[in-house]
């Protein structure tokens, strides 16, 4: 065994058989193998518990997904009805299953957009690969070949496939994996805090940018770009919420050159900005749309991409050519994810989840905004029951620790320690619990914060 595999768990234990066996994504894989792993072992509502007893408060909502909670009777008990009636079925060749249907039929009611088509997958990476493949799909149909570059953001986030890893904008989804593939460009991070230059205001950093785009657009010709793709808040990429009349500025520009809007609300959909969509809270009304996570509260995977009944209109004749659409998963429409997810959104209506989320996230949002004044905070922002604290070297210049000291790292490691389970992204750290939290689960969260936020201080002081 080469000393980078050394096992630090007991042998024998489900710690020394993870690091024996799995190949960990998204992981410092150097890091895990000398300090293993932490085994999550059971779950309710807002809170989780690991192997050893430890309770945690859900301040993440796993990877932004367990919107309704955990252990949600009713989603259990529509599971196991729909595996003893049909436990799989397929829509390849024109073959259908109720549930998918009528989730279809649900999710184009709530769409803030003229919906037309619903095609489900298993996950966001895979929502977003459709997105591009639909695209080039539909321009090819209508006699457009050339339009076909799609214009991401650094800092984005749209998933690890070959082509969603490629909208990703984030380097340690490329280094080393040959990404991203030509024909993806990306335009600026809407961060006002980390992107605006010496004196610039918000409004002159917001016509900056977007004319950072138009030249984008203009230099590449906009009859060769088909779509622009953007999270209306960039989740993985530090919780950027985007400046006043961003988007309004960006749609304008979309608009003038003929560019398709895609809206990935994998993270912003359902609830989870204050609305039933981030499009809602950010004025975007977009062309189409990529959903997951909250659709189906994480209970079973499920995504879906919502495209406009103009765009599917030319499919028919292209496929009818070909011999068929040729893009499908085994998974597409399984009918259990279909039929959780349903009762999910139907439970999220019944209980008034989205306009829970709206008012506790007003108390969310002053706990972690009471945080701007600490001398380790360079940032706090948010919206709805999303948000992040970034913690900086200089309160006063903004400028950040080295990435080595790994503080972000440090201040989630005691967040931990203190039963609260967040997610650092740099040195920014994120917050994103269920939608189902509590007043009381909100100040838990963040008192245990506030312990960790002082410990990351002390041992900072300590260390110089
Ligand atoms: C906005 C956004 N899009 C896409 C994805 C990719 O989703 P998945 O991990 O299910 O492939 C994510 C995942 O976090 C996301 O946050």
């Amino acid at each position: 065994m080469s000393e980078a595999l050394h096992n630090v768990a007991p042998p024998g234990s489900i710690e020394a058989k993870d690091l024996e066996h799995l190949l960990h994504p998204v992981t410092n894989l150097q890091m895990h193998h000398e300090k293993g792993p932490v085994v999550h072992q059971r779950a309710e509502g807002a809170y989780l518990w690991d192997n050893k007893g430890n309770k945690y408060i859900e301040g993440m909502a796993g990877l932004w997904c367990t919107a309704i909670g955990y252990g949600e009777e009713e989603l259990i008990e529509v599971a196991a009805k729909q595996m003893r009636e049909l436990s799989y079925s397929q829509l390849f060749g024109g073959k259908t299953n109720e549930p998918s249907v009528l989730l279809a039929e649900k999710l184009k009611s709530m769409m803030p957009f003229d919906a037309g088509r619903v095609f489900f997958g298993l996950s966001g990476s895979d929502a977003n690969d459709t997105q591009i493949k639909l695209m080039w799909y539909y321009f090819n149909a209508i006699g457009k070949p050339e339009k076909k570059k799609i214009i991401s953001r650094t800092r984005g986030y749209h998933g690890v496939t070959v082509a969603s890893g490629s909208l990703t904008g984030l380097p340690p989804f490329h280094k080393h994996f040959d990404l991203p593939i030509p024909g993806i460009l990306h335009t600026d991070c809407p961060h006002y805090y980390r992107g605006a230059v010496d004196g610039e205001s918000e409004a002159e950093f917001v016509a900056r940018i977007v004319g950072n785009l138009e030249r984008l657009i203009l230099d590449e010709g906009p009859e060769t770009i088909a779509a622009f793709i953007a999270e209306p808040v960039m989740g993985a990429g530090g919780v950027v919420v985007p400046p006043d009349g961003y988007f309004d500025a960006v749609q304008k520009l979309l608009a003038e050159h003929d560019i398709f809007f895609i809206d990935d609300e994998v993270i912003c959909g359902f609830g989870r900005t204050g609305n039933d969509f981030g499009a809602t809270t950010f004025g975007i009304t977009p062309t189409t749309m990529s959903m997951a996570k909250a659709i189906s509260s994480a209970y079973l995977p499920l995504s879906a991409v919502v495209i406009p009944e103009f765009m599917y209109e030319p499919f028919i004749e292209q496929s009818g050519e070909v011999g068929t659409f040729g893009h499908g998963f085994t998974y597409s429409g399984h009918p259990v994810c279909a039929a959780v997810a349903l009762r999910n959104l139907e439970l999220m209506e019944e209980r008034q989840i989205f306009a829970h989320a709206a008012s506790v996230g007003e108390s969310f949002q002053a706990r972690l905004h009471g945080f701007a004044d600490h001398p380790l905070v360079g940032e706090t922002r948010g919206v709805g029951l999303l948000g992040a604290i970034e913690l900086v070297a200089n309160k006063a210049s903004g400028q950040a620790f080295d990435p080595k000291q790994a503080v972000g790292a440090y201040c989630m490691g005691r967040c931990e320690a203190n039963g609260l389970l967040v997610r650092s992204l740099g040195d920014s750290l994120a917050f994103c619990p269920p939608l189902i939290i509590n007043e009381t689960q909100v100040d838990e969260i963040f008192d245990k914060f506030g312990t960790a936020l002082n410990e990351t201080e002390t041992w900072l002081n300590a260390s110089g």
